[in-house]
């Protein structure tokens, strides 16, 4: 059964804001019932329009601020209007901190049952504007509501999406996340693709050609990478390269990656170079990365220098160590670490100093190429990184131990593991096997706080303890939180 949604007649309501959902809506009752207002802030008296009603809440536009707080600030983007991306940043940063620590804090305890003494305060980004090293742009076919669908609009659309809507972008011309020569490529790129009529890729008819753009620079190289998502190579863009070449500062390569599949993703199976080299460089903690377009990498440099920081003082707390005592040529310590869901290494290339031997797990093999080349790069011998899904890893990585143990084939032992999953969390296959690895501490590293309280819960009834929460802000502006918790085994 197909389901469709109501369409609801407009009803105003003048409402108080009780608090900040996750995201950065705020959070109001209108009728007894929960209403998401986009925009609106704690403790103030706002007008609101009903504009989709659900079971179990209302979606709601801000019409109008009647009492604003005292903690509103003038938005910081043209585009606030329109773009979902910085839903915080007309709420000073202090309280944007505050607001995002304790959402973390309430998943813990309202979904994973569990009340975690912090080490320390949230840490604040370094940057709060300008420290976005990523940006993923989208194309459509034309900008959103820029004119009616039957007057002819000026050709493609390049920027990002306005909420809620798969298939709508508007016309980027200002961005206070990355630096602004990432919006200058932007420009060049919309540019090209109008003077070429060049056709955005329709995901409802699985036709036209260009998808995304993404653009990536070493903050602390300077090196720009440039990559171009499309569906099917055209001659065109050959022609792309030198363009961009000639006209941005410090471009590093242009590369095109090809994407058949109908899912909207800035990824692809096939990549070709268009001008330059297919990788850019960036420094963390004193180690140079090599990275190519497709690697995930930590997207806020100076503030993943503070999160490998805080790691390092959370893994010293858990591990029972002095934090002061310098790790010397000796002093690698902590025998052997497991880093999963590792990307392009960056935890376990930074940690290594601290333990004898790193081994890491990730299934994207570029990202694998980018850790196995950082290592060598600056002459770390003690790691090494494994092409794999992480739950067929944990359950068959290794060399075959009792045929009759349920562990057959896990690999190891490990003395500390790091994991770091993507949004979803881990797998539960993967939650179910961790606990076999044995080892004595786990840090988990997350950017979804739900999941994390959920697979926290998890390892809790495999016989681990949460001993300590860290909570560090990659993402100023937006409802996004990066956090820490560490775990000791008390079940052996
Ligand atoms: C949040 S990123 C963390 C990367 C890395 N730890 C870092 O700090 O840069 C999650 C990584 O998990 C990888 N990944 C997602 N699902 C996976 C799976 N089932 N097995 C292995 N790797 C996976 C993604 O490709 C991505 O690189």
């Amino acid at each position: 059964m197909s389901r469709t949604r109501r369409s609801v007649a407009p009803s105003r309501h003048t409402v108080t804001i009780d608090s900040l959902a996750f995201g950065g809506a705020g959070v109001a009752r209108v009728d007894g019932k929960v209403a998401f207002v986009p925009g609106a802030l704690p403790r103030e008296t706002v007008v609101i329009e009903v504009v989709g009603r659900r079971r179990k809440f209302d979606r709601t536009k801000l019409i109008e601020v009647l009492t604003p707080s005292p903690d509103r600030r003038p938005a910081l983007c043209p585009h606030v209007s329109l773009c979902g991306g910085c839903s915080l940043q007309e709420l000073v940063y202090e309280r944007q901190l505050e607001a995002k620590a304790q959402h973390v804090r309430d998943c813990l305890s309202r979904i994973g049952g569990l009340d975690v003494p912090e080490s320390g305060p949230p840490v604040s980004s370094p940057r709060e504007t300008r420290y976005r090293n990523k940006m993923e742009f989208t194309f459509q076919p034309r900008p959103w509501e820029e004119t009616p669908p039957e007057v002819p609009g000026p050709g493609p659309a390049l920027g990002l999406h306005v909420p809620g809507r798969f298939d709508a972008v508007f016309d980027l011309e200002e961005c206070v996340l990355p630096s602004p020569r990432a919006v200058e490529v932007l420009k060049e790129v919309r540019a090209f693709a109008r003077e070429h009529s060049l056709p955005a890729y329709r995901s409802r008819w699985d036709e036209g050609l260009l998808r995304h753009l993404v653009v990536r620079e070493g903050h602390h190289t300077g090196e720009l990478l440039v990559a171009l998502v499309v569906r099917e190579p055209e001659h065109i863009l050959l022609e792309l390269g030198p363009r961009l070449g000639e006209r941005i500062p410090d471009l590093t390569g242009v590369v095109l990656i090809v994407n058949r599949t109908k899912a909207s993703i800035a990824k692809g199976e096939q990549e070709q170079v268009l001008w330059g080299r297919p990788y850019f460089r960036e420094k963390l903690a004193g180690i140079e990365f090599e990275l190519g377009a497709q690697s995930f990498f930590q997207t806020n440099t100076a503030g993943a220098e503070l999160l490998i920081d805080v790691l390092r003082e959370s893994l010293d707390e858990a591990l029972g160590s002095s934090p002061t005592q310098a790790p010397g040529p000796a002093g690698r310590r902590h025998g052997h670490l497991l880093d999963l869901y590792c990307g392009a290494g960056t935890l376990g290339l930074c940690l290594a100093d601290r333990f004898d031997q790193v081994t890491g797990v990730e299934q994207v093999a570029e990202a694998v190429t980018s850790a196995q080349r950082t290592a060598e790069r600056n002459g770390i011998e003690h790691v090494s990184f494994h092409v794999d899904d992480v739950e067929r890893w944990v359950r068959e990585g290794g060399p075959d131990q009792d045929p009759a143990s349920p562990s057959r084939g896990i690999p190891g032992p490990f003395d500390v593991l790091v994991v770091d999953p993507p949004r979803a969390g881990l797998h539960p296959k993967a939650l179910e096997t961790l606990p076999w690895l044995g080892a004595g501490v786990i840090a988990y590293v997350s950017c979804n706080p739900a999941t994390l309280a959920r697979d926290a819960a998890g390892l809790v009834a495999a016989g681990y303890r949460p001993v300590g929460l860290r909570i560090v802000d990659l993402f100023p502006q937006t409802g996004h939180i990066e956090s820490i918790l560490t775990f000791r085994r008390i079940i052996d």
